[in-house]
């Protein structure tokens, strides 16, 4: 029986029914709320217009995340905390201080863009206390505005910190701890225990709680589409009107939301968003940091997962030849049990993968880095012209060969040249 979706929207609890499950956050937002501050731009998580911020809990704390509402599935909500545009002047009307920057640093124009950008800017607040300049790049690089420049909101970025603390606004940020904590209540009445199945018009959404019954539904429904931080897959309904009739969601089962540090490497669950992932795999593989963050934006990536990438097996896909060089291991599961296959062997053609009827990646396990010889910092680029990855790993005991990108000490990169064996080179 369909059970309807229930989350907070910035501070109330709300429960919706008789929408289509593939209805997204932002026609919810404006359609259905007429919370009309968050805008719609491009409807393909280009442009930041769309910016909200979710809550979540996570080990005992609450994550603020900003994400991109134009390609998140409202039953993805359910369970969450929602902040708009619309939470952030308090109660009695004092602007929230990253909104005061924004005035005071003069950082809007049209102020089409500038929804998107308060919200970013909300996320970086929740999240650091006195981020670098880098860091505020990064925060920025999934909002586009054309006509302010960017100047001014960095100016803002850096001067929010600075301004007085808000009070009575509906997180509570004027005391930080005890806003979490309201959220983190309010979360832990609604959590539910047994998978979500929301119904409409004939299209399913179910959202088990565990790998088994992931691997269970899967079974008993092989056509139904997985589906994890739906960055690829919410494109084929915004932008090629495709329908999602029945959908397996993974990103509420805990424990395929978990990254595990072993003996055997790092094995990172498939409902892990890049973020939390590429916030692991920097402490141990360093040299591929700027691969993750040139990988699309901070909200794409608090959406996104690593085995979304790795099973929708774009052959423009960032991640795979950086884990292929490292000897990533795909860790596939269904309602028979698992088995291992080496990321190098997991497509057997072109979009193709390894994966049989009632499958799903379970994980994508990362082999420990003394196993392996260390990747150099000048093995991994872009390629410049067609932004298709590339990547090298140097074995120090193999002869040059092949063509590749080489960088400097500094990390620029500096042409092209003989390198090393084992390039993937897609350039
Ligand atoms: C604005 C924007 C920028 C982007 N930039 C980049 C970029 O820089 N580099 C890049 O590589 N990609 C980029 N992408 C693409 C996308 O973000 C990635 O491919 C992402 O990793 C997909 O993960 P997901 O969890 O969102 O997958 P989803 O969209 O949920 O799923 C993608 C596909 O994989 C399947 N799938 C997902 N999880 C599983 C599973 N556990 N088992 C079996 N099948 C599964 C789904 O059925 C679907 O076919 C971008 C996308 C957008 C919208
Ligand atoms: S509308 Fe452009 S990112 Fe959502
Ligand atoms: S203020 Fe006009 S697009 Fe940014």
């Amino acid at each position: 029986m369909s059970e309807p979706i229930r989350f907070l929207l910035n501070g109330e609890r709300v429960e919706v029914a008789g929408l289509p499950p593939q209805t997204t956050l932002l026609e919810f937002l404006r359609d259905e709320r007429r919370l009309t501050g968050t805008k719609e731009g491009c409807a393909e998580g280009d442009c930041g217009a769309c910016t909200v911020v979710i809550a979540e809990r996570n080990d005992g704390r609450v994550d603020w995340k900003p994400i991109n509402a134009c390609i998140r599935f409202l039953p993805s909500i359910d369970g969450k905390a929602v902040f708009t545009i619309e939470s952030l002047k308090s109660q009695r009307e004092e602007l929230h201080p990253v909104q005061q920057a924004l005035v005071d640093c003069h950082g809007s124009q049209c102020g089409f863009c500038t929804p998107g950008f308060a919200m970013s800017l909300f996320g970086l607040y929740k999240t650091a206390s006195s981020p670098s300049r880098r860091n505020i790049d990064d925060a920025l690089a999934g909002n586009l505005c054309r006509c302010t420049g960017y100047r001014p909101i960095v100016d803002a970025a850096q001067q929010m910190y600075a301004l007085p603390s808000p009070s009575g606004w509906r997180g509570n940020a004027s005391a930080p701890d005890s806003g979490d904590n309201e959220v983190d209540t309010a979360l832990a009445a609604m959590a539910r225990t047994r998978s979500l199945d929301y119904t409409h018009g004939g299209q399913r959404w179910s959202a088990p709680r565990s790998a088994a019954e992931v691997a269970q539904q899967r079974s008993e429904r092989p056509d139904a589409r997985i589906i994890a931080g739906m960055t690829d897959a919410a494109l084929w309904v915004t932008k090629q009107h495709r329908m999602l009739d029945d959908v397996i969601y993974v990103g509420d089962a805990a424990d395929l939301a978990s990254i595990r540090e072993t003996a055997d490497g790092i094995d990172i669950g498939c409902a892990v968003a890049l973020t939390d992932a590429v916030n692991v795999l920097n402490r141990f593989y360093f040299e591929f940091a700027e691969v993750w963050q040139r990988f699309a934006s901070v909200p794409i990536r608090n959406s996104a997962t690593l085995c979304g990438n790795i099973a929708n097996g774009s052959p423009i896909g960032d991640s795979m030849p950086a884990l292929m060089a490292l000897g990533a291991i795909v860790e596939v599961r269904s309602a028979t049990g698992t088995r291992s296959v080496p990321l190098d062997s997991f497509y057997p053609g072109f979009r193709q993968t390894a994966l049989a009827t009632g499958e799903f990646v379970a994980a994508v396990r990362i082999p420990p880095r003394l196993h392996r010889s260390p990747a150099a910092p000048h093995d991994v680029c872009h390629g410049r012209r067609t932004g298709v990855p590339r990547v090298a790993q140097r074995h120090r005991d193999r002869p040059q060969r092949g063509r590749h990108c080489r960088r400097n000490r500094d990390g620029k990169e500096r042409g092209h040249g003989r390198h090393d064996a084992h390039v993937l080179d897609h350039g």
